[in-house]
């Protein structure tokens, strides 16, 4: 039999590797994609055929990441626990889908992966895989081995001759993950959550502090929930997101140090750096805020955490995200037009907004003379009968105090 593995070529997915081919006597399938972590991906290829790997998948899913996935849930403005913008847990449903997709292919019935025991991924990889291969086997090396330590780790590498230039890279104090939305540190110092991450951890953008003096401004354009152009030139999805990475990773744009509940159970701290993502959910506010009605807006917003705590929990390939998701897509018929941003020190405002489709009426909204579009003695019947409930209890002698 065969299994198919999510496969960075690291050094704990290496070990992996081998420990399934002695463990369990099977032919490992890798699987390496570009979701936009920033590091080749082809190296991977010289690394799974040293480990004795026939079959290996290297794919660049930048594209596919980001319009079905990452595009799909901004259209949301989804945010976990009012601050996580869920770089992680989003790009863990496409790598789901992926290995069974290959395992399909390949005859495998088995699928692994390198998540702990401990955490979210293991369950968003597992859920996902089930959800679209019911009989998948799943393996989970770190719940079943005892190689719970880098010297023990480090210890297997040389006993199975698993090749040393996978030792030599430094390793980073933290358990790192990266993707085109994010880049996420957990681990190291982190663990206390009182102290603060040192300035050289963060890998994407520069500090406030020392981000230019001058702001900068860009031009968005939306096409139902969606950029597709910057300053008038037409991108990719993908495109976008390196594009406003970029931008503001120089203005010192999306970083964040959390302290967030994990589906598990336990709470983690982590320190994130989503610089587009954080561009484009401002972005997408002040699109929405001219093109939805103020009904479908606010219910919207009441159903985006429940949408997050799905994608959060690995929750992507199940029926009521994707009835949600229906939803959504449907309010972004109209989410059309361009939004003017300012991005300065860490931070990004939207200071200015227009659309053909725009709800906007000038003619109502002005303090100026309205010429008769706005009849204010309306108003007083309005509030009257808002305040009808209330005036009949105080009149009946109901105290609120
Ligand atoms: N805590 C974040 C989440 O659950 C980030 C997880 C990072 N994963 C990793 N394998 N380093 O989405
Ligand atoms: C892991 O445990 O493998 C990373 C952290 C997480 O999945 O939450």
């Amino acid at each position: 039999n065969k299994v198919v593995l999510a496969y960075s070529g690291g050094l704990d997915t290496s070990v992996i590797v081998r420990w399934l081919q002695e463990t369990y006597g099977c032919e490992v399938v890798t699987f390496t994609a570009d979701i936009g972590q920033g590091e080749e991906v082809e190296p991977a290829r010289a690394k799974a055929e040293a480990l004795g790997v026939k079959e290996i998948y290297i794919d660049d899913l930048r594209e596919e990441f980001a319009r079905d996935y990452v595009f799909p849930m901004f259209r949301a403005n989804a945010i976990y626990e009012g601050e996580y913008l869920l770089g992680t847990s989003i790009a863990r449903p496409l790598i789901a889908k992926r290995l069974i997709e290959i395992a399909n292919e390949t005859g495998a019935d088995a699928i692994s992966h390198g998540a702990t025991g401990k955490g979210n991924d293991q369950v968003r990889f597992e859920l996902g895989a089930y959800a679209l291969k019911p009989g998948v086997k799943v393996i989970a090396p770190w719940r079943e081995w005892d190689l719970t330590s880098r010297e023990t780790l480090m210890a297997y590498c040389e006993k199975h001759n698993i090749p040393v230039d996978f030792n030599k890279k430094k390793k980073s104090p933290y358990s790192m993950d990266a993707n085109l939305l994010h880049i996420s540190y957990e681990g190291g110092v982190l663990e206390e959550p009182w102290a603060e991450a040192e300035e050289d951890m963060w890998r994407w953008s520069v500090s406030p502090e020392n981000a230019p003096d001058a702001p900068e401004y860009i031009e968005v354009s939306f096409e139902k929930g969606d950029i597709v152009a910057i300053n008038g030139e037409a991108m990719s999805p993908a495109t976008v997101m390196e594009t406003l990475n970029t931008l503001g990773g120089k203005h010192g744009i999306g970083r964040l140090d959390i302290v967030e509940n994990r589906y598990v159970g336990m709470k983690s701290r982590g320190c994130y750096e989503t610089p587009a993502g954080t561009i484009m959910i401002k972005a997408h506010r002040a699109i929405e805020s001219i093109t939805l009605d103020r009904e479908v807006a606010h219910l919207k917003d009441s159903l985006m955490p429940k949408y997050a705590e799905l994608v959060y929990n690995g929750y992507w390939w199940s029926p009521e995200r994707i009835m949600l998701q229906k939803a959504i897509d449907e309010s972004q018929t109209n989410v059309n037009g361009d939004v003017r941003l300012k991005l300065y020190k860490g931070s990004v405002s939207a200071v200015g907004r227009r659309s053909e489709q725009s709800l906007f009426d000038e003619k109502i909204a002005t303090f100026e003379d309205d010429a008769g579009a706005y009849d204010q003695k309306d108003a007083e019947g309005f509030i009257k009968l808002n305040a009808l409930r209330m005036r009949i209890a105080a009149q009946k002698g109901r105290k609120l105090f």
